[in-house]
């Protein structure tokens, strides 16, 4: 990693432990390598992306439907999913540092930190394990699920059954899942406890090679929704030997990620996983997962089209994408530009002075029951803008000595810096429009 990198990576952490964004799990004990707490503000930012999802993906769709899975899954799901057999990585130990690496993210054949010889790739296994109730042999071992769509491929004849959903249609899944990855690095890009955005679509075995071509788009589509700058997002077809077992095809959208080897990384895959996991299921269960097609009156198995992506991996997108220091009237300052429908904090009421926090508190509670605002009474008026600069508020209220008489306040904007004073009993309104309509300047 170049300097200017990991001073841009330890600038945006640092931010997100002072705002309340993201800290490092079990802190005061010395923390927990690569497990991460949200704060305040992160855990409002990680909801409004998947609030972002669900209506994008299941809300605005005829199609598309919901659910929510149990982590601790049957042993037997891992077993016809193929994750007991393949899911595991390629690990080397240097014999110098003991350093342990993934062989397939080093270059060379030589230790990455210290230059070391190392030891011969073996296998290491990315699932969890645990127990499940008082026996502790082999009788009682579950996984902790490291994919959410297996529990969809496993509920696919009650959905159907439920629902009666006809092809084509979809099931959507938020949801954690659970890696031992063997370096998990780069903020919250890789860590071992993760969420995942997932939706599989069973489609006719001819039909997929469109839907492929359709989620792909739509995908990108809701990236660039979320304020991601298109120049940062590009698509990138997997090489055959990159492709995962249950995949006969494979799209990643990718985000130019700044300590990414080549200058990109996964955001999400679109894969085309054919009828593997559903043949699968059948084969280890027994059951009958076949659906009844209708109109040529005979019994098919679904071709599928997943979308899979991250949520880690998304926040730290669009906060990466969302950051900038600039000078304004001689001063620096840090911004996070972060689109309005993700700011944690869509405004905040800040009277000029402690004198005035009675009547700022008024204005406060006018707007509670309608956005996320905060009450921010303590330091300088400019220190308290900084503040929320940098935590990605895109509005600003300040009442000052003048909306005493003039019944007036002042709303700043974030990134222009413009000023419109408006009515008190307008601010309701106001804000609803500016959250709707943006500024207008910006129109
Ligand atoms: N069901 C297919 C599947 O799980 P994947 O490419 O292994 O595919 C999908 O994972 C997405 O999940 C990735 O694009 C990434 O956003 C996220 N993801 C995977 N492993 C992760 C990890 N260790 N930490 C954070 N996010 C991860």
């Amino acid at each position: 990693m170049t300097a200017d990198v990991t001073d841009l990576m330890k600038k945006l952490v640092s931010l997100c432990k002072r705002r309340g964004y993201v800290f490092q799990s079990g802190e005061i004990y010395g923390g927990l390598q690569s497990s991460w707490d949200y704060g305040p503000l992160g855990v409002e930012l990680k909801k409004n992306i998947e609030a972002s999802w669900w209506n994008f993906m299941v809300s605005a769709r005829r199609n598309v439907v919901g659910m929510d899975s149990a982590i601790i899954t049957h042993p037997d799901v891992w077993k016809a999913s193929g994750h007991l057999k393949n899911f595991h990585d390629p690990m080397v130990d240097c014999l110098k540092c003991q350093g342990r690496f993934r062989q397939d993210h080093i270059e060379g054949d030589s230790c990455p930190e210290c230059g070391g010889q190392l030891t011969e790739p073996r296998d290491f296994g990315l699932m969890f394990k645990t127990q499940m109730g008082a026996l502790e042999d082999d009788s009682a071992t579950v996984f902790l699920r490291p994919e959410t769509c297996q529990s969809i491929f496993v509920n696919f004849r009650n959905i159907v059954t439920a629902t009666r959903q006809k092809l084509p249609f979809g099931i959507a899944q938020i949801g954690k899942a659970f890696r031992n990855e063997i370096t998990a690095r780069n903020f919250v890009f890789r860590s071992r406890e993760f969420e995942q955005m997932e939706m599989e679509f069973f489609c006719l075995p001819e039909e997929a090679g469109k839907w492929f071509e359709y989620w792909l788009d739509e995908r990108m589509k809701w990236y660039s929704e979320l304020g991601i700058k298109s120049v940062n997002l590009r698509t990138r077809k997997h090489e055959d030997t990159e492709l995962a077992h249950y995949a006969s095809s494979c799209f990643d959208i990718e985000y130019s990620f700044p300590f990414a080897q080549e200058g990109w990384g996964e955001l999400e895959g679109i894969a085309n996983r054919s009828d593997f996991d559903l043949k699968a299921h059948m084969e280890e269960s027994g059951q009958d997962l076949t659906y009844l097609d209708q109109i040529n009156n005979k019994k098919i198995v679904p071709w599928v089209i997943e979308t899979s992506g991250g949520i880690g991996r998304t926040l730290l997108a669009v906060l990466l994408d969302a950051y900038r220091e600039e000078e304004v009237e001689g001063r620096e300052r840090v911004v996070l530009g972060l689109h309005r429908s993700l700011a944690p904090i869509k405004a905040a009421v800040l009277p000029l002075s402690k004198k005035l926090s009675t009547s700022a508190l008024e204005i406060f509670d006018l707007l509670r029951p309608h956005f996320p605002v905060q009450f921010d009474e303590t330091g300088s008026i400019g220190k308290r803008y900084r503040r929320m600069d940098e935590a990605g508020t895109p509005f600003c209220i300040t009442f000052d000595f003048d909306s005493l008489d003039d019944k007036s306040i002042t709303i700043r904007e974030r990134d222009s810096l413009d000023q419109i004073r408006i009515p008190v009993e307008n601010v309701v309104e106001k804000l609803a429009d500016l959250m709707d309509n943006g500024w207008p300047a910006a129109q």
